[in-house]
């Protein structure tokens, strides 16, 4: 555990002294990687937890969200993998929301305080926003609370900016759109006339085996130099780059996209 941390106006506990437990599911984003990210209300729910659940790909496997907070967690917490497969059918994704929805609830419903981790942002593109819902529709009574997280998106343009690659997101009047990367090359052509045409920055997650075709369509345009790649932003392995430096190649599932296609008239 880190040192404790207080609050110049003594309101609060230390960080490391865990608020006060209740009964209930909180849902907590705790960022894109980096342990340092997560805020200290996410940071206080996991310490007062009694079960630390986390979302899984397959029987065994560790869990993103569940590495994330590790620094977090303490060896006296039990731990709940939840198995979320990522398949394209949809009645495996929706039993296994039901059934992480059921056992939730269900732990809850012994008096227990229980946290879901999620990366990022627990609301944006996220297993625990259907968790959400099912646990609203099948069991109303139980008490649920949501901690935002940073979102890779955000964690990205700042990673950037940080590395003298100046990112903001959005200036004056312009629109930021997030979204999947589309999954044929005319839907992104139409999604990059739009944004062009409407001033947005276009945030598109879901990249990697995409980039290939996604880089020769953005070269076709001269939009490489003005967009950011950013894989696994947070973690050791992190790597943020102008898309004219990156290859052609397949990337990693956890790899992303900024594009930017002009800038306001007035700037510093
Ligand atoms: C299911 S979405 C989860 C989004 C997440 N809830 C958030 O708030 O950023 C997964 C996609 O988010 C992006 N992503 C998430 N974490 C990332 C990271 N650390 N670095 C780069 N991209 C990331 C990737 O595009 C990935 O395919």
């Amino acid at each position: 555990m880190a040192a404790a941390l207080e609050r110049v106006d003594g309101r609060s506990q230390p960080l490391t002294e865990p608020s006060i437990r209740a009964p209930g599911l909180t849902l907590v984003g705790v960022g894109p990687g980096d342990p340092d990210l997560l805020t200290v209300a996410a940071v206080r729910a996991i310490g007062a937890a009694d079960v630390v659940a986390y979302p899984v790909a397959r029987e065994g496997a560790v869990g993103m969200a569940a590495t994330i907070a590790a620094p977090w967690i303490g060896s006296h917490q039990r731990r709940l993998p939840l198995l979320f497969p990522m398949v394209a059918d949809a009645q495996p994704r929706i039993d296994a929301w039901h059934d992480a929805a059921n056992q939730l609830a269900g732990t809850v419903a012994q008096g227990l305080a229980v946290v879901l981790l999620c990366e990022g942002d627990a609301s944006l593109f996220a297993s625990a926003s259907y968790v959400l819902l099912a646990v609203a529709e099948r069991h109303p009574a139980c008490p649920v609370t949501v901690i935002p997280g940073i979102t890779s998106v955000a964690a990205a343009a700042a990673a950037a900016s940080s590395l003298a690659m100046p990112w903001p997101l959005a200036l004056q009047q312009e629109g930021l759109l997030i979204r999947p990367t589309p999954d044929t090359l005319a839907e992104l052509e139409a999604l990059l006339e739009q944004a062009a045409a409407s001033h947005w920055i276009l945030a598109l997650l879901k990249l990697g085996h995409r980039w290939s075709w996604v880089r020769q369509a953005l070269g076709t345009r001269g939009l490489l130099e003005g967009s950011l790649f950013a894989q696994r932003v947070g973690w050791p392995d992190q790597l943020l780059a102008s898309a004219a430096a990156m290859p052609a190649d397949e990337q990693p599932y956890f790899s992303l996209l900024l594009i930017r296609q002009g800038w306001p008239e007035v700037l510093p």
